[in-house]
């Protein structure tokens, strides 16, 4: 199928990259359609690690790689994480950003900061790269895309408007410093220079791949439940990584998706606040934290660990229109004798259900119904086919897929690229 987006159906950190990375060996184009360098990625392939925040997975396998006009752009993370191509061989010219996508600036990265103090116990727990208050620019009409670095003149005008509100914000709300303009401007125009070749227009070389029968993987950043219109707000992020952000942020019609492959991890992790139904409560928390290595990528917090919560997860097909789930890390389970898994939610009222709660408080105050799975004790290591896994490995993926009515297409059984059971 030609045009498939890879979305997150959790909180993020599902192992997207990986997934991603894996089918980009048979794609001809990746492409990100929102976020940022709030992204963390990692991609463990040929013996060598990968964490990319900015760029596309389709890096490391050097196809086509496209960053979207509904994505924004820290420059410096781009720029860096382009240096990490050239140092390893790879053709940086692979990369494409569309001149759509809005820029990071450096209020974005101070604003985000000191309005996280300022909220202090109501605070999100945000990456704390920009991202928030680069979208809410986006919408007010006064952000500063890539293109607008390519004229130092446009540039210059565009920085002098922003600060002129900024730096009052800055100083009188926040009380922090403002930005001098000659500075900023002079920062970001040195940017132009190596901005210009990536600059492309992602819109139109997407539609020509797919009038090409190319194959195209949209990549998702962060996650279902932290879309901004459809997670667990306020504790999202800005965008929208659900899969019908694909076509909106990338600019093609919504015809054009062929299918939606959901990934989940065979537990649920959160990095940041918000409220988490199936949070294992006790020290098998931090037993599968260092079992799954659950340390985010970007900010080196401590994620959030949970029983598989199929009621999210059901959400999370309902909303995205997944056709079919990648279950990655099922190898961090092992080593439990018993495996919870949450089927529905007890409300307020002691009633059941095994729906999402469309309000936030009914959201806040559910209790997981668990149905315990058995666990299977023994290393999924050596296993190279899914007619290898041990009977109750299987048991609890067919349960998933059964519970779900989705068919699971890929298991992950490990970090590297070739852990994958089809
Ligand atoms: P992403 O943000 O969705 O791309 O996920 P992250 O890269 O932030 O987190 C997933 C982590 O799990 C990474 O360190 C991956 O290398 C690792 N990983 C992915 N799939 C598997 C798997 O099947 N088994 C194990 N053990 N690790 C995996
Ligand atoms: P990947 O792509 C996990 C979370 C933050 C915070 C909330 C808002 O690696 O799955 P933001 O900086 O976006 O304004 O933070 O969203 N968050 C992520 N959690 N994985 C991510 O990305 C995330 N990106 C943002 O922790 O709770
Ligand atoms: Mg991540």
């Amino acid at each position: 199928m030609p045009a498939t987006v890879v979305v997150g159906a959790q909180w993020g950190d599902e192992g997207k990259g990986k997934i991603v990375d894996l089918l980009a060996q048979e794609s001809d184009v990746v492409c990100r359609y929102q976020g940022g360098p709030n992204a963390g990625h990692t991609i463990v392939a040929g013996g060598e690690t990968w964490k990319l925040r900015q760029l596309p997975s389709g890096v490391v396998s050097g196809t086509t790689s496209v960053i979207g006009a509904g994505c924004v752009v820290d420059p410096e993370v781009f720029l860096d994480e382009i240096d990490v191509l050239v140092e390893r061989g790879i053709d940086p010219s692979i990369v494409v950003l569309s001149g759509n996508a809005h820029l990071i600036m450096p209020w974005h990265l101070t604003i985000d900061q000191a309005s996280e103090r300022r909220l202090g116990r109501l605070q999100i727990g945000t990456t704390r790269r920009g991202i928030g208050p680069a979208y809410a620019d986006k919408a007010s009409r006064i952000g500063i895309r890539v293109q607008d670095v390519l004229d130092a003149k446009i540039l210059r005008e565009k920085i002098e408007v922003a600060l002129a509100e900024k730096n009052v914000w800055l100083e009188r709300v926040y009380e922090v410093q403002g930005f001098d303009l000659e500075d900023v401007w002079s920062r970001y125009a040195g940017y132009a220079e190596r901005l210009a070749p990536f600059v492309g227009d992602a819109s139109l070389l997407v539609d020509e791949a797919l009038h090409d029968d190319k194959s195209v993987l949209f990549e998702g950043a962060q996650a279902t439940m932290l879309d901004l219109d459809h997670g667990t707000y306020p504790f999202v992020t800005s965008s929208n990584p659900i899969a019908s952000g694909a076509p909106t942020g990338v600019g093609i019609g919504p015809t054009r998706i062929d299918r939606v492959l959901g990934v989940a991890k065979a537990y649920v992790t959160r990095v940041g606040e918000g409220p988490f139904p199936s949070e294992i409560q006790g020290p098998q928390q931090a037993r599968l934290r260092e079992l799954g290595g659950e340390y985010g990528t970007v900010t080196g917090r401590e994620r959030r660990c949970g029983w598989l919560d199929l009621v999210a997860l059901r959400y999370a097909v309902r909303v995205n229109g997944i056709t079919s789930l990648a279950l990655t890390k099922l190898d961090v389970l092992s080593e439990f004798a018993e495996l919870p898994v949450c089927v529905r939610y007890r409300r307020r009222d002691g009633g059941e259900t095994p729906h999402f709660p469309a309000h936030q408080s009914d959201f806040h105050h559910a209790e997981p119904v668990w149905e315990v799975l058995a666990g299977w004790g023994e290393p999924l290591d050596a296993i190279e086919s899914q007619h290898e896994l041990p009977p109750a490995a299987r048991a609890y993926v067919e349960f998933i897929a059964r519970e779900l009515a989705v068919p699971i297409e890929l298991v992950g059984v490990g970090a590297s690229r070739d852990r994958v059971l089809v």
